[in-house]
């Protein structure tokens, strides 16, 4: 089995190793359009200067309405472009690839004055902003702005597309009997997700791998158990999903207990059960973990938030721990030499 520091190949996707950094909102967007600024280009090129495999931006929404706070990302029109290319070239030029997370808040939101919309009325939690259901019309709308938004990112560089269908947004939401009770024919779980796929996948080349990021199971009262999620993945491989990013919870304010690759086991069965790639990601920054994580198969990328936010350069730390060789640029080596 390959380690931590393999080459990692699947379509046209070709990393250096197999360490993804993991999408985390920095809030840092201009307010008014969603656009990246100076703070994302540093933060995100540092990464790759710091040696990460795959870098994922951070949820990124496919329209103004679809944020959670007025300074999370948006891409949505080709103005934006430009924008968007100067971080991807940058990362590009010191040896990552990068890939663009692709999203929509839903209820989630918590804009003043903000049109927030839902598979229906039910808030998040007791604090947050009642939504407002979507009609099937709009459900068209937001799906068309998905392959709006790909094909966007495909004219920005990105080498991977991420959709979030994770942590209780949009696309969670009405895969969730917690957050859908519509009687027409999102009602089904997998529909929603199953059309934004295919919208995306025929928006983007057919050699770049399409990623679904997936919540394996809810924590809170009425929340699905693996299973339910499992019966979905049919669905989404055959409506060309290539990989999936296998998360849990965030569809209800309870919290799992948070230790070292406690998410792990649902990338692996996911794996396991479909002969697919998968990432595996949460509380995986020790090196000794996240190699065995791969020499053991359990999952082929393994996807680092917070460890990366402490530790821009948290891929050479894990080479020098696990006698690995990685060559930073410039004269960082020197800040390792002894
Ligand atoms: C500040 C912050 C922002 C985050 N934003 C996102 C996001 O935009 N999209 C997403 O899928 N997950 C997001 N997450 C979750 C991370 O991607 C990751 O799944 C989680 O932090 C667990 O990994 P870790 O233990 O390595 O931090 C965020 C996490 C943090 C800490």
């Amino acid at each position: 089995m390959p380690g931590l520091f393999d080459f990692f190949s699947y379509k046209g996707l070709h990393l250096r190793n197999r360490i993804m950094m993991s999408s985390m909102c920095q809030y840092q967007a201009e307010n008014k359009d969603g656009n990246p600024t100076d703070w994302h280009f540093v933060h995100y090129t540092s990464r790759a200067i710091g040696g990460i495999g795959l870098i994922f931006l951070e949820m990124t929404n496919i329209e103004l309405r679809g944020r959670i706070s007025d300074q999370c990302l948006t891409f949505h029109s080709k103005d934006q472009v430009p924008h968007y290319k100067r971080i991807v070239d940058e990362c590009h030029k010191y040896g990552s690839k990068i890939g663009i997370q692709l999203a929509h808040a839903g209820r989630k939101s918590v804009i003043d004055g903000n049109d927030i919309v839902g598979p229906g009325d039910d808030p998040f939690s007791e604090d947050s902003p009642i939504p407002r259901a979507l009609e099937i019309e709009e459900i068209k709308e937001i799906i068309g702005k998905y392959g709006t938004s790909a094909s966007l990112a495909v004219q920005a560089g990105f080498d991977t597309i991420e959709i979030h269908g994770a942590h209780g947004y949009l696309l969670h939401q009405f895969m969730s009997p917690a957050s859908n009770h519509r009687n027409d024919q999102y009602g089904s779980y997998h529909v929603f997700p199953v059309e934004v796929i295919r919208e995306i996948r025929s928006n983007i080349p057919k050699d770049m791998p399409l990623i679904l990021r997936i919540s394996a199971v809810e924590y809170g009262k009425n929340g699905y158990d693996f299973n339910h999620m499992l019966n979905f993945i049919p669905y989404f491989l055959e409506a060309g999903v290539d990989m999936l990013d296998v998360s849990t919870g965030g569809n209800d304010p309870v919290r799992p207990k948070v230790y070292p690759a406690y998410q792990t086991r649902y990338a692996q069965e996911i794996k396991e059960k479909f002969n697919i790639p998968v990432i595996s990601v949460g509380r995986l920054e020790n090196p000794d973990v996240a190699e065995s994580i791969i020499r053991d198969g359990r999952a082929d990328l393994v996807a680092i938030g917070r460890g990366l936010l402490r530790e821009p350069y948290w891929a050479k730390e894990a080479a020098v721990k696990l006698n690995q060789e990685v060559k930073l640029p410039g004269v960082y080596d020197l800040g390792f030499s002894v």
